[in-house]
């Protein structure tokens, strides 16, 4: 799984290896706006599911702010959630919470355009939910997620453990071989909440993702996920197919 530089939609994860934490943001803002701009510009709505934990925290207060701000139509942009903590919205650990704080309450996206997993209601009825909600909004009620544009998603963020997972599909994890839902409820190896994460197959299906690490304890999940030892138990973004969509790895050089 080495990944390519070509410009075109490579059948692997293009890395780009970038000076330091602001220079990630940057860059992750400029692949955003890229994104919306493609979706919009089909006469679209841009459909965008935000990673959690603390990476993109940087990219949603750059977004948030002009002149970033001013370089999406938030009008026609729906935000979900690629995995959340089985805490109450408001709890310091919610990534609902820290992506309405650092972006949410500073852009007019209304908020019948967030979907929110929603875990007032316990991991498992959230994870169901979620997934009749985001099924509602690409119009498929059963099955795996259209092909046809506008049916998943046009960006899914992600971020790297440093266990390897992503969203919350942890290594060797049961939930990486739910492939007959779209959201499934999880326990994190670490002690703390169960998690609601989205499965494989809309990450598969979307349009492009972009993998955001920071940080020199990435280090080591970042080169084994990359390498061309295959291991998608151990190495989940791995498990995500290839050659559908774009798929951006970006890294600052502490991370590689
Ligand atoms: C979560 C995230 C998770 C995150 C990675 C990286 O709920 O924790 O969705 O997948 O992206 O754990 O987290 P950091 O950015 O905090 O290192």
């Amino acid at each position: 799984m080495r990944p390519t530089t070509t410009p075109e939609r490579s059948a692997g994860p293009r890395l780009r290896v970038v000076a330091d934490a602001d220079a990630l943001h940057e860059a992750a803002a400029a692949v955003f706006v890229r994104c919306a701009a493609r979706a919009q510009a089909e006469g679209r709505d841009f459909v965008v599911a935000l990673s959690g934990g603390s990476t993109p925290r940087g990219l949603y207060r750059l977004l948030a702010r002009d002149p970033w701000r001013a370089r999406v139509d938030w009008s026609r942009v729906v935000v979900c959630q690629g995995d959340e903590r089985a805490v109450p919205a408001d709890h310091a650990d919610s990534n609902f919470r820290m992506a309405r704080e650092a972006l949410l309450d500073h852009v007019p996206v209304a908020p019948e355009r967030v979907l929110r997993i929603e875990t007032e209601h316990g991991a498992s009825e959230a994870a169901a939910r979620y997934e009749r909600s985001l099924r509602a909004w690409f119009r498929t009620s059963e099955g795996a997620p259209s092909e046809e544009p506008g049916r998943g998603f046009d960006l899914v963020l992600l971020g790297l453990g440093d266990d390897g997972h992503t969203a919350s599909l942890f290594p060797n994890s049961p939930t990486l071989a739910r492939r007959d839902v779209w959201v499934a409820d999880t326990d994190a190896p670490t002690a703390g909440p169960r998690r609601i994460t989205l499965t494989y197959p809309l990450l598969d299906a979307a349009a492009a993702r972009l993998l955001l690490v920071e940080g020199a304890r990435k280090r080591e999940a970042l080169r084994a996920t990359l390498s061309d030892a295959r291991a998608p138990m151990r190495w989940p973004v791995q498990g995500i197919a290839m050659g559908r969509g774009d798929f951006d790895v970006l890294a600052d050089a502490a991370a590689w």
